[in-house]
């Protein structure tokens, strides 16, 4: 039978808390236990989550894979906390590893997620910051490789904003060796330290395509990956981008411009007629439901890592 590994690092914060292996052996994990052929037990632990913005998926996707594992979840937001209270991460952090096993962290800056893990007695996951969104890609590249087999020749190919998203698509991408392009409008590129650090990675592979162009990055594309323009925290700027990504939708001419075959993947939520049309969502080649899906299995994978 798969068992858990105890993982390098302590924390997931970024998706280059773990090595390639490691990371192939999570997403194995998952798909055992997706297929059930895992009885882990963690009994009696507890992971606290910790929400400053909005979630549907990743709160519901934890709770589930914990309980799904033996343990359970505490909840906890600004509103409920003395978190909104403005009480020191380094307090709270300290508290709550007392209580929990593990912490999943979703907030704005990467550097107070990682001010809750320097203060964490317990493993920091990170469920979403401004930089990155590690638990997705885990999830994306599941349902990538439950379509394809393996990473081999695959070209994934993100259509959009140069987000969190996007940011942890680029270092999965470059930690397995898959060609990931993104197409976003000008002054919307993704983070430098990110695209620095996944060159590095990628060494003198040419690998990593930044460009303007939506058509021309799609060319050949096995997978067509879109997410919001506008993320949590940014929706004062939702008018602006609205008009700043006109011609990066994914539309049935977008898809008819890929590989045949190519699927078509998005973190959701999604705004409808915005970044991807709603017949493409609704298409055959969307897997968006599967990928949403995976979110619990990988989760359940990485938990049983962390506490093991
Ligand atoms: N994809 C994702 O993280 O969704 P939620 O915001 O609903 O958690
Ligand atoms: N980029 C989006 C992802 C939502 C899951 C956001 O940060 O709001």
């Amino acid at each position: 039978m798969l068992n858990p590994i105890k993982l390098s690092r302590k924390n997931f914060l970024s998706s280059l808390d773990t090595s390639c292996e490691e990371f192939l052996h999570i997403l194995e994990l998952a798909k055992n236990f997706k297929n059930k052929n895992l009885n882990i037990k963690l009994k009696e632990k507890v992971l606290g989550l910790i929400f400053d913005k909005s979630s549907t998926r990743t709160r519901v996707s934890f709770q589930v894979a914990m309980s799904r594992i033996g343990g359970t979840t505490v909840d906890l937001n600004p509103t409920t906390s003395q978190i909104g209270r403005g009480e020191p991460i380094r307090d709270t952090a300290r508290v709550l590893s007392r209580y929990c096993d593990v912490l999943a962290i979703r907030t704005f800056k990467q550097t107070d997620l990682e001010e809750y893990a320097e203060w964490s007695s317990k493993p920091v996951i990170n469920a979403l910051t401004d930089l990155e969104h590690p638990c997705q890609a885990l999830a994306d590249f599941m349902t990538i490789k439950e379509e394809f087999l393996d990473f081999k020749n695959v070209i994934l190919t993100f259509i959009g904003d140069g987000n969190n998203v996007a940011n942890s698509l680029i270092l999965c991408g470059a930690l397995l060796g898959v060609e990931v392009r993104i197409a976003c409008p000008k002054g919307y590129e993704p983070n430098d330290l990110v695209i620095k650090r996944a060159k590095k990675i990628y060494k003198d592979k040419n690998l990593l395509k930044i460009s303007n162009d939506p058509i021309t990055a799609v060319k050949g594309a096995n997978v067509l990956y879109t997410d919001v323009w506008a993320s949590m925290g940014e929706e004062s700027q939702k008018e602006q981008k609205d008009k700043d990504f006109l011609g990066f939708t994914i539309d049935q001419n977008l898809v008819s411009n890929a590989d045949k075959d190519a699927i078509i993947l998005h973190c959701l939520p999604a705004y409808r007629s915005k970044e991807i049309t709603n017949d493409v969502i609704e298409s055959e080649k969307s897997r968006i439901f599967e990928q949403a899906e995976n979110r619990m299995h990988v989760q359940q994978a990485l938990l049983a890592c962390l506490l093991s």
